[in-house]
């Protein structure tokens, strides 16, 4: 379409991100609201006040049906996202927005990108935080060849697996040029945060070996690295990548440091993850891939699949045990599988 176009935009699942969605796409003449649902139909009704004249539901499907808009875009909790992808399809939109992660297990991403793949359907998923300043100045820095030839990716947060993991890997598979895996080892330890949800092992940790050469290190959870320099919890986070010639790494709550070939000892400068600088670039992106498909969303549903390939992967080899070789076919879900090997805190020794 034309740089001219108005997007119509419907949206399920009004809650805390929800609302960032609405918030960014209504404050962008590219788009125009047309549908908001959410099964709270209270919620539903005060997204409608909110953004005036667009159809209210409680009910995705009965949304898409009645508003037909070119842009479906859903912010559920993990567990709801194969049948709103389906819904998306059997509507005919041109692109469907959805929150991170892609999906709970293999089984499901494969179903539901065989779904988008063979209806021509875009999708973009939402690992926004690589717009801040801070992320994009240490890609800045790496892509300029400063800190030599990478050989190490690297990232961990304090935030569980289902939180954390897949944004953890989309910026550090960025660093990395977005090399496709060959490999993945994973160990992971506690069964609490299972009972979240977010279901997800307490803590894990995944090692990757890159077709390009590059070797990923990625922990998230309890027992993660602390980022001391950070006070907000969700924030501890931690991603970078080391050369041959120095090193480059963005803390999500504080800001972006470096040594490079040419500098004087470390360089540092600000940034902080902010929604709402983060969402309005996130959301012109896609009005500029619809625009014009070779101008590709960042945040693609194809790579944020590979990412969630690399952590079901990691989640294979704590069950399977050794190196998870990709691409992944269907297997057991990951999460169940997870869950009965890792040792319940009653069964460990004193
Ligand atoms: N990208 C980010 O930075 C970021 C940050 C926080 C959360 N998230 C992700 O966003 C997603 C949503 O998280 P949240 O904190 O907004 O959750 P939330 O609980 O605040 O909102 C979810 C909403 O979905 C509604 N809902 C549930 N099933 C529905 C259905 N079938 N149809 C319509 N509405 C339905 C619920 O009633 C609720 O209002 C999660 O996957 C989470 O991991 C991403």
């Amino acid at each position: 379409m034309s740089a001219e176009a108005t997007y119509t935009v419907a949206i399920a699942g009004l809650g805390k991100r929800g609302m960032h969605h609405a918030d960014a796409f209504a404050a962008n003449p590219r788009f125009k609201i047309v549908g908001l649902a959410d099964i709270d139909a209270a919620r539903a009704e005060a997204a409608g006040q909110k953004f005036g004249d667009a159809f209210t539901s409680t009910d995705a499907a009965d949304m898409l049906a009645n508003t037909k808009p070119d842009i479906f875009c859903f912010c559920t909790l993990p567990h709801i996202r194969l049948p709103l992808i389906q819904a998306g399809v059997d509507a005919g939109v041109e692109l469907i927005a959805y929150e991170k992660p892609v999906a709970t297990s293999t089984n499901e991403a494969l179903e539901m990108m065989k779904l988008l793949r063979d209806a021509g359907v875009k999708s973009v998923v939402s690992h926004q935080h690589r717009y801040g300043e801070h992320y994009r100045k240490v890609k800045e820095i790496i892509a300029s060849g400063a800190i030599g030839r990478v050989h190490t990716v690297y990232a961990h947060a304090t935030g569980w697996m289902l939180h954390m993991m897949t944004h953890l890997i989309d910026y550090a598979s960025w660093y990395n040029d977005y090399a496709d895996a060959e490999w993945v080892v994973g160990q992971a330890d506690g069964i609490e945060k299972f009972s979240d949800n977010h279901p997800s092992p307490d803590y894990i940790s995944a090692l990757i070996q890159f077709k390009n050469g590059v070797r990923g290190v990625i922990e998230c959870g309890d027992g993660a690295p602390d980022v001391p320099e950070v006070d907000y919890w969700w924030r501890k986070a931690r991603i970078g990548a080391q050369g041959t010639e120095g090193f480059a790494e963005v803390l999500t709550g504080g800001g972006w440091r470096a040594i490079t070939r040419d500098s004087n000892g470390v360089i540092s400068g600000p940034g902080s993850m902010d929604y709402s600088l983060d969402m309005p670039p996130y959301i012109q992106d896609i009005a500029n891939w619809l625009d014009d498909p070779a101008q590709v969303h960042p945040c693609n549903g194809e790579t944020a699949f590979k990412g969630f390939e690399i952590m079901m992967a990691a989640c294979r080899s704590v069950v399977q045990r050794g190196k998870v070789m990709l691409p992944l076919g269907p297997g057991e879900p990951e999460l169940d599988a997870l869950k009965a090997v890792l040792p319940s805190p009653t069964a460990q020794p004193n």
